[in-house]
């Protein structure tokens, strides 16, 4: 298996298009501007978090992929609570944009991100979005994330079949597994224990086991990238 962390920065970037790009998709994977691909590290023994965040668990390689999957995605959508505890900022690649989903709206609207432009509130018709900031309403006291999914489709279509780039949180995926609204996974496996407390890459919802299919897995020194496919034949 060859290494991506021996590769410089341009064939890095290469080597991430070629295994996530448009021409990686298999004929029978989604190619509508509606497909959900979620993007996670974990520790060996499950963990997304250490210190309250997934900073400890990246490395070099992971961080290029997510950038880069954020680069090719129509937009990334992410829970609130990660935008609260990983600190997101202004995306210094001007096709970035975040779709942000929160229930309560307690988010720092005056901040730099919300300001940019580059960040649109996902909310239930209960939440208030100050004017300065693009929201889509979608639900009267919960965000209905099907209605919400086909919204941020349409908002950010790119006439291509880029895909929503889904970022986590655990909530907000375990919501989205249970509507069986996740196309992809991409998993990267961090070579680490953990322990603690620390959340799982989904977290609660309801049990629902849904088969995936391997597309790769590649070696980034000792973390492991993966890829998976949502298997609807069984
Ligand atoms: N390892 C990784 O790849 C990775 C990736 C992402 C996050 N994380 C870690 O995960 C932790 C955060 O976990 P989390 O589960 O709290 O994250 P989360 O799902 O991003 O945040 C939960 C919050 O997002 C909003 N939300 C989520 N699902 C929703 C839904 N279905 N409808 C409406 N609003 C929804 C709510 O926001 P309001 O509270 O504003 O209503 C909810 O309180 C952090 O430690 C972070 O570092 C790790």
């Amino acid at each position: 298996m060859s290494d991506l962390d021996q590769l410089d920065d341009d064939a890095l970037t290469a080597a991430i298009d070629a295994a996530y790009g448009p021409a990686a998709r298999g004929p029978d994977e989604p190619t509508t501007s509606s497909a959900v691909e979620m993007s996670m590290i974990t520790s060996l023994d499950g963990s997304v978090a250490v210190d309250g965040g997934s900073r400890a668990l990246s490395n070099r390689v992971d961080l290029a992929v997510l950038l880069r999957l954020r680069h090719l995605a129509a937009v990334t959508l992410v829970g609130a609570g990660t935008v609260r505890a990983e600190d997101y900022v202004v995306p210094a690649d001007p096709d970035v944009h975040f779709a942000v989903v929160t229930t309560r709206g307690e988010l720092d609207w005056d901040s730099p991100l919300w300001r940019s432009g580059h960040a649109t509130a996902v909310a239930p018709r209960s939440v208030s979005v100050p004017s300065h900031i693009e929201a889509i309403h979608a639900g009267d006291t919960a965000v209905d994330l099907p209605m919400a999914i086909s919204a941020i489709a349409e908002r950010f279509a790119t006439g291509g079949a880029a895909p929503i780039h889904l970022e986590g949180g655990p909530m907000l995926n375990a919501t989205l597994h249970e509507l069986d609204l996740i196309d992809a996974v991409n998993l990267t496996i961090s070579p680490t224990l953990v322990a603690g407390d620390g959340r799982r890459a989904l977290h609660g919802g309801a049990e629902e086991l849904r088969r995936f299919r391997r597309h790769h897995v590649l070696a980034a020194g000792d973390h492991l990238l993966t890829r998976w496919v949502r298997d609807r034949t069984c």
